[in-house]
């Protein structure tokens, strides 16, 4: 078991760990109901394994659809009313069993149900453990774009059980390697270099890419500086998503094609040298995250330039001079091509 402490809640990565959620839950709340949000997909695979585990409470599910439409306002209403309606109590405890997806709507729910109620997050998808259950971001979607509303809101605990991820697609999993190359090359050469070499990744590379997270979550809580160096290949990734609806191209897709266009960038500066690109090409191709023709900076400028978190305060871009190191640097709109 691995185990990381964040300011205000801790993380356990555990294989098999969800067979102690018990002894984890008693550390953190007293009583004996639960509420689980959950989607379709994980509530068929695993909602039995979960009454197995917690054989003395009495547990509660919502369920909603799988996939990015259920970060709406319509399910977030479906949800709280859901809760309401089976007797959730500002006292009790949600649990959030799911992807990133039900991560961001159960922390969303949580963080604003009863003005903030008591919630653990067991992440069942690769992005999910190493991303998106850490670091506290909550939200949910407008149809003007995504993660619109949100919060920062910190679950009680994390449960990271690398079991779950025996039954997710090959494309969902390599969804989350993605993500650990963008650790690796942000912040830890070992880990990068584990990917380069291994297929699978099991307790310890999952907990060294949420160190890396760590590090920059804590250095930067609220997102207002250094947080941004983890939107490496997030800017074209968000662009490359927005433009496709969010259907075409996952998160860990949309996010590849991206860190390659930020690396060319490096590339053009004279910061980063083309065996990094070509190194990394090659990792995302061969993971299927990324196909030639690969996409192109140019067929998204719209959607980069109309994206109003970037438009704040200019176009700042994160690019990898070496991996392990990162730069901001600014871009003019017209050198966009
Ligand atoms: N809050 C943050 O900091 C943060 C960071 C990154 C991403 N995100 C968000 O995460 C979301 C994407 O999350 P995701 O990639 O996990 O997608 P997801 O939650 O949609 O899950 C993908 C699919 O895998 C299925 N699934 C989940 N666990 C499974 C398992 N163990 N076995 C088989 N199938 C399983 C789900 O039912 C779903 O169909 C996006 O909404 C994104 O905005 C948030």
């Amino acid at each position: 078991m691995t185990f990381i402490k964040m300011p205000d809640y801790s993380i356990y990565i555990e294989n098999n760990g969800l067979n102690n959620l018990f002894k984890y839950i008693e550390e953190i709340y007293p009583y004996k109901d639960v509420f689980v949000v959950t989607d379709q997909t994980v509530f068929k695979l695993y909602h039995q394994r979960l009454l197995d585990v917690l054989p003395d409470y009495r547990i509660s599910f919502v369920i909603v659809s799988d996939g990015e439409k259920s970060k709406s306002i319509e399910v977030y209403q479906y949800v709280i009313e859901q809760l309401i309606e089976q007797g959730m109590k500002r006292t009790h405890l949600l649990i959030s069993l799911g992807g990133g997806v039900v991560g961001d709507l159960a922390g969303f729910v949580s963080a604003t149900l009863y003005r903030g109620v008591s919630y653990i997050q067991i992440p069942t998808t690769l992005l999910a453990q190493v991303d998106s259950s850490i670091g506290g971001k909550v939200a949910i979607d407008l149809k003007e774009g995504k993660n619109l509303i949100g919060a920062f809101y910190n679950p009680k605990l994390v449960l990271i059980d690398p079991v779950f991820l025996r039954t997710l697609s090959k494309r969902e999993y390599a969804n989350g390697l993605a993500e650990m190359i963008k650790a690796g090359l942000i912040g830890d050469k070992k880990l990068y270099h584990f990917l380069l070499e291994n297929e699978e990744v099991g307790e310890h590379e999952i907990a060294m890419a949420i160190h890396v997270k760590r590090e920059v979550v804590l250095t930067d809580p609220y997102d207002h500086k250094e947080r941004m160096y983890l939107n490496f290949g997030h800017t074209f990734g968000h662009a490359i998503e927005k433009k496709h609806g969010y259907e075409l191209y996952k998160h860990g897709e949309a996010i590849s094609y991206g860190m390659l266009i930020a690396l060319e960038i490096g590339v053009h500066m004279n910061e980063t040298k083309p065996e990094l690109y070509d190194e990394v090409k090659d990792q995302l191709i061969k993971r299927g995250l990324v196909k030639e023709p690969l996409l192109l900076l140019e067929n998204y400028k719209d959607e980069i330039l109309t994206d109003k978190k970037n438009l704040a305060d200019g176009l700042r871009f994160i690019i990898v001079p070496k991996v392990g190191e990162v730069k901001i640097v600014k871009v003019k709109a017209s050198d966009l091509t």
